[in-house]
């Protein structure tokens, strides 16, 4: 229960899916959220539910693709708390087109300023303050699609590839600051995101033959992977890419 005691976790896109598991986890763990998300409702309803539960929540209204809202949320971060102990890069958001002609350049660069652009602001938003305290983690939220393409999606297959890298890049940068940085790689889970597809006949169809365990996975199930590379047990792994798939990948 107390894997986080004492860690102040910022969690970005944390009013939906995998973000608001992850906060729910990570206060039941100990930590003290700092929740942010563009969706000022959303986030209002979840950090509502984590203080229900006897936790201690700071909902942000936050951008992740503005760099000045990066520094308004370090710099209440630690006004608040004194410090930033992990930092889950999670917000992502895809747009989906038929055919690549098709697609405007500025959708092409939307999903890559808010799924890619956004976890190197974040990444060099908190370090300064982070290395100061001694390091910590940051986990930058890839997917599948950061090992195999889809062409449907070549702005979000970009992204997802890119963050893969750029984790390796920072974990390198920070690594004798001890201030770890890796990726998590889900496979589809059932999420606001994905629900529409995973419910349509084709989306079931492509689960039972593409997946071996022949489901999605569920947010908490991505939730306790983020906790482990959160927590200190994860303290000698930096730089690593961790698959959470069903065994989508092995191929
Ligand atoms: P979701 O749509 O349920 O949650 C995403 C959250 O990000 C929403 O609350 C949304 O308001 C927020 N957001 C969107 N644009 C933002 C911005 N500019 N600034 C701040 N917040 C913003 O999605 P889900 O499924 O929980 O996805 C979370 C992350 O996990 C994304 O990066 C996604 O690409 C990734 N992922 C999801 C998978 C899935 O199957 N659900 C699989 C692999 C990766």
């Amino acid at each position: 229960m107390n894997r986080l005691k004492n860690k102040v976790a910022i969690i970005t896109g944390g009013a939906s899916g995998i973000g608001a598991a992850t906060a729910n986890l990570f206060a039941a763990e100990g930590a003290t959220v700092v929740l942010t998300d563009i969706n000022e409702p959303k986030l209002k309803t979840v950090a509502d539910e984590i203080t229900a539960l006897g936790g201690t929540v700071l909902p942000l209204k936050h951008d992740v693709s503005a760099e000045e809202d990066w520094k308004t949320v370090v710099e209440a971060t630690v006004d608040t708390f004194g410090k930033i102990s992990i930092l889950f890069n999670n917000a992502g958001i895809t747009i989906r087109s038929a055919a690549w002609e098709d697609i405007p350049l500025t959708d092409f660069k939307k999903v890559v300023d808010v799924d890619l652009t956004s976890q190197f602001l974040g990444i060099r938003a908190v370090a300064a303050t982070m290395t100061k305290n001694g390091g910590g983690s940051i986990i930058n939220m890839s997917s599948t699609a950061g090992f195999i393409a889809t062409e449907a999606h070549p702005g979000y297959t970009a992204s997802k590839g890119g963050s893969r890298l750029l984790t390796k890049a920072a974990a390198r940068e920070y690594a004798k600051a001890k201030l770890r940085v890796n990726s998590i790689h889900p496979g589809f889970t059932r999420t606001e995101l994905t629900s529409p597809y995973l419910d349509s006949e084709q989306g079931q169809k492509a689960m039972l033959s593409n997946n071996p365990m022949g489901r999605a996975g569920e947010a908490i199930e991505i939730a306790t992977t983020v906790l482990f590379l959160a927590s200190d047990d994860s303290s000698f792994m930096t730089g690593t890419e961790l698959v959470v798939d069903g065994g989508q990948t092995c191929v």
